[in-house]
């Protein structure tokens, strides 16, 4: 007899898994996604037990998270995806968190570590250890059909209440004063910026605990980054010059425009390998059969980086492209492609935890503070279009300067 968790796993993962098609979406003229791909429930279905008690999204019920919203449930403005990233702007990096990025790049913490003090500030326990490593070789491994990969979810269900419980505790000792350091923490942006506690709160502590939950398979591609990028300094000659050179002449200096040079070597390191193969969307079905495929629509994002028709040279290895290529602050564009809006208006958010933080959208819907620009070319797309763009871009870019650094130090 199946138990009770292989009848809902047959039901929930395998067969969801068996009928998920994947289907090539257009390779974007303009650095946004049609609204028609939707990112509600924009999350490859069989994955929903990692997240969820009852295996399937419950967003009103339990939580939700941005990365698999509509933009028509964010708010006004993208209003949940400004205060999700108020906790990752540029100021924030070299305050509270590269610390603990140091630590964990010295080998003094590891990635659980790494993880659970920057989201809560909090040491994790045995169990949430054991719920973390389940999780990741979930999402490590494509199929669900091995049997270590059935133990490993089984593991991560059964502990999946535990653990929103723990994120729980940890989130009102937050609240009450009772972490050290809170403003090194995402969740205290995320609670102070979206009224936690209060009557109208955008961000409730279920939308934090399915945060983290949707972080930890975001933030695996941190350590697969790294590794990617050490591999290409090794066997990369073009890599590798383009890497000392920068490194040798003030990589930091401000030469005018938006990037440094080692933002730059960072950026062309992440459009001609990007570490995120696709931004993943739902598709509304006009007909479909009865037992129709769950569909998805992949905007293939080394198609986009690599496209003639976004750089005149887009073969080699050159972050000088990031010098002259269009950013978010451009204002103008959208008019200039005769575009009347497109589709949001830019609107400016000025952080309400008190910090001179301003976030805004590009004239494309990329979100962005005001003072540090993303590059906002269809050409440029490791970070994902418009809207729906990753809010720990400038995160991330600090992350893997870091791990540049300690590589040239050494
Ligand atoms: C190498 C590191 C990373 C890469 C390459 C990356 C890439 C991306 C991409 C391509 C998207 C757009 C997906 C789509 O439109 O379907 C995205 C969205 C997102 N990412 Fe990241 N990401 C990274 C790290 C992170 C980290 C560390 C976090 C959080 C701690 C994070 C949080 C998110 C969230 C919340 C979204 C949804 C944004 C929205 O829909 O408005 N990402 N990311």
């Amino acid at each position: 007899m199946p138990s009770e968790f292989d009848r809902r796993y047959a039901a929930e993962v395998l067969e969801p898994y068996r009928r998920t098609a994947r289907y090539a979406g257009e390779t974007p003229t303009m650095p946004m996604i049609d609204l028609a791909l939707s990112k509600e429930g924009a999350l490859l279905p069989h994955l929903w037990g990692l997240l969820y008690d009852g295996w399937r999204p419950e967003p009103v019920l339990a939580g939700a998270t941005v990365f698999a919203q509509a933009y028509e449930h964010r708010g006004p403005d993208n209003r949940r995806k400004r205060i999700l990233m108020s906790a990752m702007t540029p100021d924030l990096y070299d305050r509270w968190y590269r610390a603990k990025v140091e630590a964990y790049l010295d080998g003094e913490t590891d990635y659980d570590d790494l993880f659970w003090d920057l989201h809560l500030g909090a040491k994790a326990t045995a169990e949430v250890r054991e719920f973390g490593a389940a999780f990741d070789l979930v999402l490590a491994h494509a199929s669900p059909d091995e049997p270590g990969v059935r133990d490993a979810y089984a593991t991560a269900h059964e502990r999946l209440g535990e653990v929103q419980a723990w994120i729980g505790g940890r989130l009102r000792e937050l609240l009450d004063g009772r972490t050290p350091a809170p403003e090194a923490t995402f969740a205290h942006y995320w609670a102070r910026n979206g009224g936690l506690g209060g009557a109208a709160a955008d961000f409730g502590p279920g939308d934090v605990a399915v945060e983290c939950l949707h972080d930890r398979i975001a933030m695996a591609q941190w350590p697969v980054a790294a590794r990617q990028i050490e591999a290409r300094l090794d066997g990369d000659d073009a890599v590798r010059g383009w890497f000392e050179r920068t490194m040798a002449e003030a990589p930091d200096r401000r030469d005018g425009g938006p990037f440094t040079p080692l933002d730059r070597f960072v950026m062309e390191l992440l459009r001609t390998a990007p570490p995120n193969p696709g931004s993943l969307s739902t598709l509304v079905a006009r007909k479909a059969p009865a037992e129709d495929p769950v569909a998805f629509a992949v905007t293939d994002h080394l198609a986009a980086n690599t496209d003639p028709r976004h750089w005149a040279r887009p073969e080699p290895f050159d972050p000088e492209r990031y010098s002259t290529a269009p950013t978010s602050a451009d204002d103008g564009r959208s008019a200039r492609a005769g575009l009347a809006r497109c589709p949001f208006e830019p609107q400016p958010y000025p952080v309400p935890d008190g910090r001179p933080v301003t976030l805004t959208n590009s004239v494309f819907g990329a979100v962005y503070p005001v003072g540090a620009p993303v590059c906002d070319s269809a050409g440029y797309a490791p970070f994902g279009f418009g809207y729906r763009r990753c809010p720990a871009e400038h995160l991330t870019v600090a992350f893997l300067k870091d791990v540049l650094r300690r590589r040239w130090a050494a």
